[in-house]
This record gives structure tokens, C-alpha cells and sequence, in this order.
């Protein structure tokens, strides 16, 4: 079991530059099976979710390349439609096949994702939207069985936002027959990238990036050539790395207006915050300001930011609340702070954090890939040497965190 060793106490300095979007390139990988001929991707991250699904997409009978970060299918030649338990449940992205297999194939088995740390996960929408498209989608033995003899264009209305389900159901309206409307539908620059992926391909597609997006139906797609954007994430957790450790860094590659609401509240908390052409430069400063936050869907404060923002949080100047709208169960990392010396209590959906001068370094354990993060963004600040365990659910979303963080002067490794 690998686990990454952190010396905490080092300010970061120097630049680091971004790697491609996990959240944009799974759905834009999946899209492949929309479309006949060779697809291209660059600027794909190297991540275990990556070849996951590279794995998944094998065993359909789809050549997958992952090479150099950039990605060589071909769907021609799929002769399995299914996506099996024992790779879907290591990875719930997988649900992703499922709207495109049924728009090419008129058919799909996928495994149902089942949930994992930081909730139940449903995918009610996405099977109700393929329902709404003419789908017949039966649940058998843990797997979504559905079929279609050629899907029709609906008025679809999501009454959660969701990112995967926007996704699913945009890519299987590309090839209905007539217009759907996707209403409520998610805003993530992830969709929105995804969009001009298909559109590229000659998907018809308008309203991306707002909550009702209008796809008319063709009868072929043709191979995607694209890049995908970059990784506002990875992006975000880099900010907070430069505020928690005092330090001052260049962020290079990305794309600063998809952090809006993250860069406010790191500014709110003290750190100068300097905006480039792709660039983004943080200076931390020695005193954090308690700021608090509430997770909500893009343009929000993102869900997937929130544990990092909570290390930073630990070190505050006075009590902040962190109030999580999107996941049930997404504060699995608050144990772990608190053997780090953080004084947080969880109320519900709440976290009330009490800032403490110090951390200290200890053993603890990653159960999610974000919380993995804000335990790294943690022990670079404690005193003393930190241990994170269970860093397989960190190679699943960030490409190479280690190597970055240590040419950032992190005295961080793998072992
Ligand atoms: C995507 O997950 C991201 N994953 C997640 O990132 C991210 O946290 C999440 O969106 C929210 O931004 C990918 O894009 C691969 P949702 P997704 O469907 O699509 C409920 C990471 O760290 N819901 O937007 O699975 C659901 O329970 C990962 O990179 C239903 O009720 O999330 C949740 O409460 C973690 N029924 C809310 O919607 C459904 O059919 C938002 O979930 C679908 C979702």
C-alpha cells in the first residue's frame, strides 16, 4: 500500500503548470463511441480513471490509446455493448457509456456505479432521461439493461442539477431523432467543453454553459479531433497550496475564469491573488482569514474544492462555516483534520471549523479523492512529518500531485 511522506513548514515557490480537465476528458473519451472512424484527444491527464475507462472501453472491443497525453480510439469495431461491475465500480464515471451506447447501439448493459465515500450517488436521471428519449431501461442482477430502437427528441427537466446526467442525456439527444431540451441542466465548463467536443463532431447543440441546453438530432456524427480544457480543480487546489503554506506561486496553463467563486473566497481568506493570460499567481500570507462557504453547482462554490478549502480553513484567524449542499456524506476528511489537531465539529450538512495556530503532522488516511488533497494541503503546513495512506483515490484525479508540489519546493514523496 504506497503512501506519500510530507515534511511539512515549506513555503511553495515557482510555477506549475495545469494538466487536462479528469471531469472534461471522461465524458469527451465516452463521446467516442458516438461516431464511426478514429478520435483524437489531447491534453487527456494521466489518471488512473483514465485508463479505467480506456479498460472499460477495451472490453467493448473499442482500440484505446493512451499515450503522451493524448488519447487514439476507434469504436468501429465494438462488439460488446456492456460495461462490467468489477471496472464500473471502481470508477461511477463509467455511467457515461450508457447514453451513447444506446443513441449508436440501440443497446446497453452497465453496471449500476454503486455509491462510494462521499454518497449514494443515484443515477435515477440519467436512466429517466433515457426513458424520456424512447429508451426501455430495466434494472437486472445490478446492471442498467436498456434498449431503444432509435431514440426521440424530448423535453427533459432535471429536478437535481446533475453533471453526468446533463452529460449522458446530451450526448445520446445528438443522435435522436428530433430536438430534446435539457432543463435544469448542469452549467460545469466540463459540460460545456464536452459540448464543443460533439459539436465538432457535427452534433447540433445550443445553450451549453446555461441551465437549458437544445440538442437537435442527426443521423451520423463523425470523429472527434479536440483538446481538452484544463483541470480548474487541480487548479484550485494549487491556489490553496500557495495560501496554506505562505508561499507565492504562478499557476500556469489554466484557465482563471472558471474559479470565480473559489479565487473570492481565497482572497476573502487573505491570499493576493493575481490574474494572468492562463495564468494565475497567489501569494499566501502569514495570517488566514476565517471566510465561510456553501457548495452549490457551477458557477457556486464547487464540491470538489471544499476539503481543500477546509485545510485552509483549520489555520484560520477565528470560525468559519463550511456548509456542503451537494454530497450527504462529503466531510469523511474532518476525522482525519481533527488527528492533525484541527478543531472542527460537523453539524448535519455544516462543518464549523475553528481555526488553531498550528497543525500537527500525523498518520492519516485518504478515503476520497479530494479529501486525499486537503490531508497533502494539511501536512505541508503541520509541523513535523505527515503520512497520507491510501493514495490510490489521489492517482485517481490528480496527474503526478507529488512531482508538481515538490519542484514547488514541497519536501513531499512517494513511498
Ligand atoms: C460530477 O459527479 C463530478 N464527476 C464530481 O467530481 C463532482 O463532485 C460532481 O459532478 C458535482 O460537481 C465527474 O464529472 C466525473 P452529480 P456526478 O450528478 O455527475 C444527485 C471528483 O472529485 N443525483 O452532479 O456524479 C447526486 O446524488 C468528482 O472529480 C441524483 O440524485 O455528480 C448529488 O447529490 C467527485 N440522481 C447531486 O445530484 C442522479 O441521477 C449532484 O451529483 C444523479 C445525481
Amino acid at each position: 500500500m504506497k503512501s506519500i511522506v510530507i515534511n511539512g513548514g515549506k513555503k511553495l515557490h515557482g510555477d506549475v503548470a495545469i494538466s487536462g480537465a479528469k471531469n472534461a476528458a471522461l465524458p469527451i473519451i465516452a463521446a467516442g463511441l458516438l461516431a464511426e472512424g478514429e478520435h483524437r484527444i489531447a491534453n487527456v491527464p494521466t489518471l488512473v480513471d483514465v485508463t479505467t475507462l480506456g479498460r472499460i472501453l477495451r472490453n467493448m472491443g473499442v482500440t484505446f490509446e493512451l499515450k503522451d497525453h493524448s488519447v487514439v480510439l476507434d469504436s468501429s469495431k465494438l462488439n460488446n455493448p456492456e460495461a462490467p461491475y468489477d471496472l464500473v465500480r471502481t470508477m461511477r464515471a463509467s455511467v457515461l457509456v450508457l447514453g451513447p451506447l444506446v443513441a449508436r447501439f440501440g443497446k446497453a448493459r452497465v453496471s449500476l456505479p454503486g455509491g462510494c465515500a462521499i454518497g449514494a450517488r443515484p443515477v435515477n436521471l440519467h436512466t429517466m432521461g433515457l426513458e424520456k428519449l424512447g429508451a426501455k431501461v430495466d434494472i437486472e442482477h445490478g446492471y442498467m439493461v436498456a434498449s431503444a430502437k432509435r431514440l426521440r427528441g424530448a423535453h427533459i427537466y432535471f429536478d437535481t442539477v446533475t453533471v453526468t446526467g446533463t452529460e449522458n442525456l446530451m450526448m445520446a439527444a445528438t443522435l435522436a431523432e428530433g430536438e430534446t431540451i435539457l432543463e435544469n441542466a448542469a452549467r460545469e465548463p466540463e459540460v460545456v467543453d464536452l459540448a464543443q467536443a460533439l459539436i465538432g463532431m457535427g452534433a447540433k447543440i445550443e445553450g451549453a454553459g446555461t441551465d437549458i441546453i437544445r440538442i437537435k438530432g442527426v443521423q451520423s456524427l463523425r470523429p472527434l479531433d479536440y483538446t481538452v480544457l484544463p483541470d480548474r480543480i487541480e487548479t484550485g487546489t494549487f491556489v490553496i497550496a500557495a495560501a496554506i503554506t505562505g508561499g507565492s506561486i504562478t499557476i500556469t496553463r489554466c484557465n482563471p475564469s472558471h474559479l470565480d467563486a473559489l479565487l473570492a473566497k481565497v482572497g476573502e481568506a487573505g491570499a493576493e491573488i493575481t490574474i494572468g493570460e492562463g495564468t494565475i499567481t497567489v501569494h499566501g500570507q502569514k495570517k488566514i482569514k476565517p471566510v465561510n462557504i456553501k457548495t452549490l453547482p457551477y458557477p457556486g462554490f464547487p464540491t470538489d474544492m471544499q476539503a481543500q478549502f477546509m485545510s485552509l480553513m483549520a489555520l484560520a484567524d477565528g470560525t468559519s462555516v463550511i456548509n456542503e449542499t451537494i454530497f450527504e456524506n462529503r466531510f469523511t476528511h474532518v476525522a482525519e483534520l481533527r488527528r492533525m489537531g484541527a478543531d472542527i465539529v460537523v453539524e448535519g450538512r455544516s462543518a464549523v471549523v475553528k481555526g488553531v495556530p498550528k497543525l500537527s503532522a500525523a498518520p492519516v488516511m485518504a478515503t476520497d479523492l479530494r479529501a486525499s488533497a486537503s490531508l497533502i494541503l494539511a501536512g505541508m503546513a503541520a509541523e513535523g512529518q505527515t503520512v497520507v495512506s491510501r493514495i490510490y483515490h489521489l492517482d485517481r484525479g490528480y496527474d503526478n500531485i507529488e512531482q508538481k508540489l515538490s519542484a514547488l519546493g514541497a519536501d513531499i514523496k512517494r513511498v
